[in-house]
């Protein structure tokens, strides 16, 4: 079975904010945060799923394992090398989806071949054995040469025909380093359906990196050479610059289907949400200018934008905010509404909650209210994200904490700390209250990973604003972020200080399992 387009025009959306994107260094997922994204794509009519590398580690075959069994409509696909370990192992997790797909890939260009030491007729023949052992194992197979876009155009059409011969049914084009440009990405698909013998009967996908800042370019340049399927990630998460962002893509063809005349199955009034929730679970804050999705996308500034909107929306814009599921920021609600009401308004938001979830969000939402006089949609977005990333299973818990602070220091903190569900009471000093307050933890659970990143948002305006904090953290090479949000910006700093150490436990069971992960951890062990 193949996913080929019966009509021309329709363009499949590939996802792989799971595998690529997860790549990105610092934001590794936890295992239900993928779940959540997964039925989040699928809902919003992704046509495959690249859900992980299910060889990589237990972690990321359990998580493939658990897509696949829940997927509803999506393809569900999994990554593996070329060899029949790797493929083996794909299959087992992605067999129970009701559309599996294997997807294995070798580096192909000059540099690439180098490294395993292959010569071109060596590679050939791994390419055949690899790709026939796939296709007996499942009827849907992609085959990736990796760094086409710098392999030799007499190497590529041999490599994919012969991929195609032994019975790959898409065949990916990645651009991995970035490096190709919209004529030259055109190009190599037009090449290989003219040259490559079978071309016309599977799907030619793009797969295109952001380095020097046009993935979407690029991508959009190979559909309209005759690629039908484009690999991209919410939010243009991904390897160093990045993925191709679905958002652009999408929205390009929505907005300019006069000249670019492609559907795709997506609904777009979801994608705000689910760029929220990525941007909240990977940790990786969208920048304000990011195109579709970014905080200032649909914001006027300056007085002849303004005006000129509010005559005529389409004078300065080109797309309306509701298409991607963007509401009129308004004050959500106040401190008398019910839970009903809050219910009804997390729907409107996106979110669904189940009763349990609801009713904690309900009290806290309840403390918003009564410690800030507004509460925007805004307020309600970060407050359920924190939430839902905030699991009552972590090993750390904040329970409590005070701080002393003000214009002589040290400043000084006192917390209580549940490690493993029993409570610690400690205190410390530091230059300031959040080092204070991060000293507390370190005191309670010590460890050695360095803090690379701390950064402070306002959710809304004023100074009863919450604050958004996003925390990443770096040991032996492996990355984490963590968030959180708050009125009490101590509060938000210290919580997402001690989310990022629980995903560094998640983390290290990753890289090293069967150690002793949760104590501190001084030795070098498996890669990151
Ligand atoms: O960028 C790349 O080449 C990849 C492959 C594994 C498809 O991600
Ligand atoms: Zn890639």
């Amino acid at each position: 079975m193949t996913t080929a387009p019966a009509d021309a025009a329709r363009v499949l959306i590939f996802d792989t904010t799971l595998r690529d994107g997860e790549q990105s260094p610092g934001a590794t997922m936890t295992h239900d945060e993928k779940l959540e994204i997964a039925q989040l794509l699928d809902e919003m009519g992704v046509d495959i799923i690249e859900a992980g590398f299910p060889i990589a580690s237990e972690g990321d075959f359990a998580a493939v394992s658990e897509i696949a069994r829940r997927s509803r409509n999506a393809v569900i696909c999994g990554l593996a090398r070329a060899n029949f370990k790797d493929i083996d192992r794909c299959w087992e997790a992605v067999r129970h989806a009701r559309q599996p797909r294997i997807h294995t890939f070798i580096g192909t260009s000059p540099l690439h071949r180098a490294i395993p030491n292959l010569d071109m007729d060596q590679m050939a023949q791994r390419i055949h054995d690899t790709v026939t052992h796939a296709r007996n194992l499942c009827d849907n197979v992609q085959w990736s040469p990796m760094d086409a876009t710098r392999t030799e155009p007499d190497y590529l059409c041999r490599v994919v025909e012969i991929a195609i011969k032994a019975g790959a049914t898409t065949i990916n084009i990645p651009d991995t380093v970035g490096y190709t440009y919209p004529r030259e990405s055109a190009n190599i698909i037009r090449m290989l359906l003219e040259r490559v013998p079978g071309a016309d009967t599977i799907t030619f996908a793009t797969h295109c990196h952001n380095d020097l800042g046009m993935a979407t370019a690029n991508a959009l340049a190979a559909v309209e050479a005759g690629a039908r399927q484009i690999e991209c990630t919410i939010n243009g998460l991904g390897e160093r610059a990045g993925n191709t962002a679905l958002e652009e893509v999408v929205m390009a063809m929505k907005v300019r289907n006069d000249i670019l005349p492609f559907t795709t199955g997506i609904d777009t009034t979801k994608i705000m949400h689910l760029s929220r929730r990525v941007s909240t679970v990977s940790g990786f804050v969208v920048q304000p200018n990011k195109a579709i999705v970014g905080k200032n996308a649909f914001l006027h500034e300056s007085g002849i934008h303004q005006d000129g909107v509010l005559k005529n929306v389409e004078t300065f814009e080109i797309m309306r905010p509701e298409d991607i599921g963007l509401h009129a920021k308004n004050i959500a609600m106040g401190k008398h509404s019910g839970r009903a009401a809050l219910r009804s308004k997390l729907r409107e938001l996106g979110y669904d909650l189940a009763d349990n979830q609801l009713n904690d969000v309900f009290v806290r939402f309840k403390a918003l209210a009564d410690r800030k006089k507004e509460v925007y949609d805004d307020d309600l977005i970060a407050l359920v994200s924190d939430e839902q990333t905030s699991d009552a299973h972590e090993y750390l818990q904040l329970r409590k904490l005070r701080v002393i602070c003000g214009t002589d220091g040290p400043q000084e903190a006192d917390m209580v700390l549940a490690v493993d569900g029993v409570d610690h009471h400690i205190d410390a000093t530091g230059d300031g209250p959040v080092d204070a307050a991060f000293n507390c933890v370190k005191m309670l659970f010590p460890h050695k990973a360095r803090l690379q990143v701390y950064q402070v948002h306002a959710v809304t305006e004023g100074t009863d604003a919450q604050a958004t904090v996003s925390v990443r953290l770096e040991e032996d090479g492996r990355i984490v972020t963590g968030t959180a949000a708050d009125t009490d910006t101590i509060v938000a700093s210290t919580r997402a200080y001690i989310n990022a150490l629980n995903r560094l436990i998640v983390r290290r069971q990753k890289t090293a399992p069967g150690e002793d992960v949760k104590t501190v951890h001084y030795g070098s062990t498996a890669a990151g």
